[in-house]
């Protein structure tokens, strides 16, 4: 039976616990895509509160791959040096670090993008960021492929631990999965298998690239949540096929933000029967699968994690929002303050990741001011 305390391995990688910062865009690297020395402070800190497990923000693999400002890239040699500055600080403070890779692909907020075209699998219109994508060729797909290959290969020369592929949330490769976005008539169109065919052949390529020792990891949707995309049935396909392929860890996360209240992050998680709101899906594929599971979506007590945990609903569990109030949190529970996550779930911290400082907890520091006054 195992606790969140206890050390898990992953690949060749250990954790000194089974918990994990879910990657969390942070709108704190350069305008250029590299890294600050405010986003290596922000991730030190998260490793000096005992985190297990430490993702970074979405990490553009290609400049028309970049979803939003303050995003880090990873398109080219010059992103490395301030990201193995990031890598030391993490390793120093005994933590672990692990690089999410990703095409934005039509989910992208950057409205100046000079001559960058905006891609998808198909032209189908996005209404909320308000583009039609142009459908990549085989050749960008192949281009798209090199370039995950690569920035997991510089990941690696960065001194990550692991790297992720981002194929949740309905960017590139979520785009691809979902039927209601893929129309295409070509190999990579249709059934499951064909839909899925452009994410394997990424994780082939980033596995060739990293070699067999090196935790590759992705994230991927239970279902998407909007009608006629990516479905339970084919996260199941999906994931048993990546199991079989050899990938490391799965993060079973779920919705696009076309979602509305069903997107990746919920508000209102009051109850602990609020919480861990991916479970029922997740456990399913995890009993289908041999390679660890790790829950997102609404953790937020140490009562929920060890149920999860103890049952062996999930080998794992990640928290994006709670770690943005509290950095600290898994170390004041290891401590023994048992307290759930005060996160409420609120999203404004969403907005707070736009402004120029970058991300931070809005209600936190309100009651900061107020406690000043
Ligand atoms: C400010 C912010 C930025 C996020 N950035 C990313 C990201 O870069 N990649 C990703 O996969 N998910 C991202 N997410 C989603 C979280 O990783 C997580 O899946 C979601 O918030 C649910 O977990 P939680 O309830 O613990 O917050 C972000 C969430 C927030 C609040």
């Amino acid at each position: 039976m195992a606790g969140l305390f206890d050390e898990i391995k992953i690949n060749k990688m250990i954790l000194r616990n089974r918990s994990v910062r879910s990657a969390t865009w942070t709108g704190m690297a350069r305008k250029d895509g590299t890294c600050s020395p405010k986003l290596i402070k922000l991730t030190e800190k998260l490793a000096r509160g005992e985190v297990g497990l430490i993702i970074t923000g979405f990490t553009y693999v290609m400049p028309n791959g970049q979803a939003l400002p303050g995003q880090l890239g990873i398109h080219n040699n010059a992103m490395t040096p301030n990201l193995r500055k990031l890598t030391k600080a993490v390793h120093a403070a005994k933590g672990k670090i692990c690089m999410q890779i990703v095409h934005a692909g039509v989910q992208t907020g950057v409205k100046d993008r000079g001559t960058l075209p905006v891609w998808g699998p198909s032209a189908v219109h996005d209404k909320l960021y308000g583009w039609t994508p142009k459908p990549v060729t085989q050749k960008e797909i192949k281009e798209t492929v090199e370039a995950f290959a690569g920035a997991a290969a510089r990941a690696k020369r960065a001194g990550f631990d692991a790297v992720q592929l981002h194929g949740a949330h309905g960017f590139l490769i979520s785009q691809f999965l979902s039927p209601a976005r893929n129309r295409r008539t070509d190999k990579y169109g249709g059934p499951i298998e064909n839909r899925a065919r452009f994410l394997f052949e990424v994780f082939r390529a980033v596995r060739k690239a990293v070699g067999k020792d090196f935790p590759v990891l992705i994230k991927l949707n239970t279902q998407d949540f909007v009608r006629g995309g990516f479905h339970e049935r084919d996260a199941l396909f999906v994931a048993k096929r990546l199991d079989k392929m050899g990938i490391d860890a799965i993060e079973m996360s779920g919705g696009v933000p076309a979602a509305g209240d069903l997107s990746p992050a919920r508000t209102k998680i009051r109850k602990t029967s609020d919480e861990a709101y991916f479970l029922s899906i997740a456990k399913k594929i995890k009993k289908q699968v041999s390679v660890p599971i790790i829950l997102v979506g609404g953790v937020r007590s140490l009562q929920a994690i060890s149920q999860i945990l103890e049952k062996g609903d999930a080998d794992l569990v990640s928290m994006a929002r709670p770690l943005i109030r509290e950095p600290g949190l898994v170390r004041r529970w290891r401590k023994g303050d048992k307290e759930k996550a005060k996160c409420i779930s609120c999203n404004q911290c969403f907005g707070a990741a736009m402004s120029p400082q970058g991300v931070y907890c809005v209600v936190e520091r309100r009651l900061k001011k107020r406690k000043k006054k």
